[in-house]
């Protein structure tokens, strides 16, 4: 375990993480633990063994340059959701062939992005498929896709998360396959190399990337019968992490064992985790402001708040919180919240916990996934500072946000209408 408490406090790998605190005075922040990094991408690269695979980070789950760096470092490809997310995977050294650009809104300059690049483009719907041609044809270069198919799979998961069941945003229904495979016939710069699918997102039944493979599998099987020449199978992220710490959230291996036997042999396979890999690997520490009783209601007020962690607000989600250092108040029953205007703002609900008393650090767990990503500065909350250690090694890997840098968008003022006359 990467983050664990030894006396009460506690270390993130070699590092008593009050005492960073105390030395930073920074609050809240992100901290992430490089072994536990290491550790999750080892594990799909284990699972993976034997197979012809590629392990395609979702850069959104977490896009700090810093850590994409060392994912590269480890093996991993991209999966990509932005032009921006493309020039960042750029700067952290990711090779375009191993970068792969989703998405159902894509913009024609971030198409022409990707297409200059040389990244696979996943066609999403038909004015995607049109846009992305007109970018290949605009640039006079060929350009690899893959199709996504909507595969119609309940996931089980929130409905926010849940993006490959019929009625979702995204994606191909399956009977349309026919009317894609024909244009495609008609585009010579675009080549087919594969398939694509995403079920959702906190999958915990290993059983739906069954169904999945099975599937697709078949899929491949029928478009390679077409004349298509089907190198990939790219079957999406969306395994879950122990967010309740129950000990029961399946691993890759158990992923990758209800997948394999399931595919036609020879076909890449592409794997988009996102939550997997950083989700356990970062926290958020925060202070405590203040403890307040309302009636027979009794909060603690945090620093951190939905400006610095969306996830309990926006879906519900439950994100273990402890104390980092020995707290020995009255236990009581706790909503834990952030000082934002919405009631909305909480932490963590009807935790019960030790009183703390003002100042004390709090940890939320597995933090490191659409953490800081999903992070605003509503209510001018400015976003945080992220730490990364390794070892005994603690690297400030981004500073938090200052008041300077959120005006600076507003410091020049320029009228756009009405025009200013032309001189002559
Ligand atoms: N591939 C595609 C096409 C995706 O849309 C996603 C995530 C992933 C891969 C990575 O999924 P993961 O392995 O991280 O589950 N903000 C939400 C999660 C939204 C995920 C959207 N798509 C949350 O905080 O739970």
């Amino acid at each position: 375990m990467s983050f664990h408490h030894r006396d009460n406090y506690l270390y993130c790998e070699g590092i008593n993480v009050k005492d960073l605190q105390d030395a930073m005075q920074d609050s809240p922040f992100y901290l992430y633990s490089a072994a536990q990094l290491r550790a999750n991408v080892a594990a799909y690269a284990d699972a993976l063994t034997g197979l012809s695979a590629r392990i395609s980070y979702a850069v959104k789950a977490n896009g700090n340059l810093t850590l994409l760096k060392l994912l590269r470092a480890l093996g991993c490809g991209a999966t990509l959701v932005s032009g921006n997310e493309l020039r960042l995977a750029l700067l952290a050294g990711f090779a375009p062939a191993d970068m792969v650009f989703n998405g159902n809104g894509k913009r024609r300059d971030e198409l022409a992005l990707a297409v200059q690049h040389g990244v696979t483009v996943n066609i999403d719907s038909e004015f995607d498929l049109a846009h992305i041609a007109q970018a290949a044809r605009d640039a006079n270069k060929p350009v690899d896709v893959l199709l996504r198919v909507n595969p119609d799979i309940q996931p089980d998961v929130h409905p926010y998360v849940a993006t490959g069941m019929r009625d979702s945003k995204f994606g191909i229904r399956a009977e349309r396959l026919p009317w894609f495979l024909e244009r495609l016939r008609h585009e010579p710069l675009l080549h087919l190399v594969g398939l694509h699918c995403h079920l959702g997102s906190t999958i915990k039944d290993v059983r739906v990337f069954r169904d999945a493979a099975i599937l697709m599998g078949d899929l491949t099987t029928a478009v390679r019968g077409q004349g298509f020449d089907l190198r990939y199978l790219n079957l999406g992220g969306g395994l879950g992490i122990d967010y309740e710490r129950a000990g029961k959230t399946p691993t890759p291996h158990a992923l990758l064992d209800a997948v394999r036997g399931r595919l036609p042999g020879d076909l890449t396979l592409i794997v988009e985790p996102g939550r997997s890999i950083v989700g356990n690997a970062g926290v958020l520490i925060c202070r405590v402001i203040g403890v307040k009783r309302n009636g027979d209601k009794h909060f603690i007020v945090t620093d951190g708040s939905m400006a610095t962690l969306i996830r309990p607000s926006l879906y519900g989600a439950y994100h273990h919180i402890d104390f980092i250092e020995p707290v020995d108040g009255e236990p009581r029953t706790f909503d834990i919240v952030g000082p934002v205007c919405e009631s909305a703002d909480f932490l963590g609900k009807a935790r019960i916990l030790p009183t703390p008393h003002e100042g004390a650090g709090l940890v939320v767990y597995d933090a490191g996934a659409y953490g800081y990503a999903m992070s605003s500065s509503y209510n001018l909350q400015l976003r945080p500072a992220e730490y990364l250690v390794d070892g005994e090694r603690v690297t400030q890997i981004r500073r938090a946000e200052t008041f300077d840098d959120v005006m600076l968008a507003q410091s020049t003022l320029s009228v756009i209408m009405p025009r200013a006359e032309s001189a002559d």
